[in-house]
């Protein structure tokens, strides 16, 4: 029997700025699997950004390929291809003059969804990423604080059902407790729905908290890729220390906090 044929691959894939100066993102290959979870970690300018936006058309690569749902990006129409991926952007990307149901219900109105389909599905998405219905549906993204804008954001990229989710720094901006909440909440999500999820993060300790599978970007190339273990494997210095940092950190913690529970 063949294996499934992944619903994301890059090969090879490259794109510059800046006529050629800044190499973003810099011969990648990596496949992501249906059902899959991957994370990919790396300072900032490592070429998360650029990767996440090569796969949806918001931007074209110069060199490789890379297919969706077993077909080139390149084939299809860029408007169909969003269309078929949730995408949560690193800056929430709202549109400033829509209210928040109007900016999680954009995608299936643009599909024709009947309105009051659409309605009830913002308000369960508003449910999940535990924004109150009735305070936060009429709201302007200008009247919401940064985590809830950010909230708004995963909602809307779920309310067309897509089957692949890219999401970038999803839960950056928002507080520890929701952070770890809404991560856990996403990737139950994740698993009921069998979504296919890409999500970037600065923090290790998410994506191991979170992934199946972490692949670490470093000036714009693919350093390593994998699960823990096998990463764990990896000769690569930078790979070796964002994967002591959360041990450490635990470590540190351990010693400074008190013992039974609450202080
Ligand atoms: N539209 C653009 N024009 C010129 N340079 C760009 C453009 N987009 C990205 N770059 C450059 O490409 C490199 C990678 O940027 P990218 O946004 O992918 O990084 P990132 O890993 O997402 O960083 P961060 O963690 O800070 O969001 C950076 O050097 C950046 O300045
Ligand atoms: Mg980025």
């Amino acid at each position: 029997m063949t294996a499934a044929p992944p619903l994301i691959a890059f090969a090879h894939v490259g794109k510059s700025f800046d006529g050629g100066r800044v190499r973003a993102v810099d011969d990648v290959s990596i496949e992501v699997a249906e059902g899959e979870f991957l994370a990919i970690v790396g300072g900032s300018g490592s070429g998360k950004t650029t990767l996440l936006r090569l796969a949806n058309r918001l931007i074209d690569a110069d060199s490789g390929r890379i297919t969706v749902e077993g077909e080139d990006v390149r084939a299809v129409d860029p408007v169909q291809l969003r269309r078929r991926i949730g995408y949560v952007f690193q800056s929430g990307g709202l549109f400033s003059h829509i209210s928040v149901a109007g900016n999680i219900g954009i995608t299936p109105k643009l599909q024709g969804t009947p309105a009051a389909e659409i309605a009830s599905r913002v308000d369960q998405l508003l449910d999940l990423v535990r924004l109150d219905r009735t305070l936060y549906r009429d709201r302007f993204p200008h009247e919401l604080s940064g985590g809830q804008r950010q909230r708004v954001g995963v909602a809307r990229a779920l309310a067309a059902r897509p089957r692949i989710v890219l999401m970038d720094e999803p839960f950056g901006a928002l507080d520890p407790l929701t952070r770890d909440a809404l991560g856990d909440d996403y990737r139950a999500l994740h698993s009921k729905l069998g979504l296919t999820t890409v999500m970037i993060t600065h923090d290790m300790t998410e994506a191991i908290l979170l992934a199946d599978r972490i692949a670490v970007m470093r000036a714009g190339r693919l350093l390593a890729q994998g699960t823990l273990t096998e990463l764990s494997d990896s000769d690569d210095a930078y790979v070796g220390e964002l994967l002591r940092t959360p041990r450490r950190q635990a470590e540190r913690l351990n010693v400074l906090l008190p013992r039974d529970g609450a202080a």
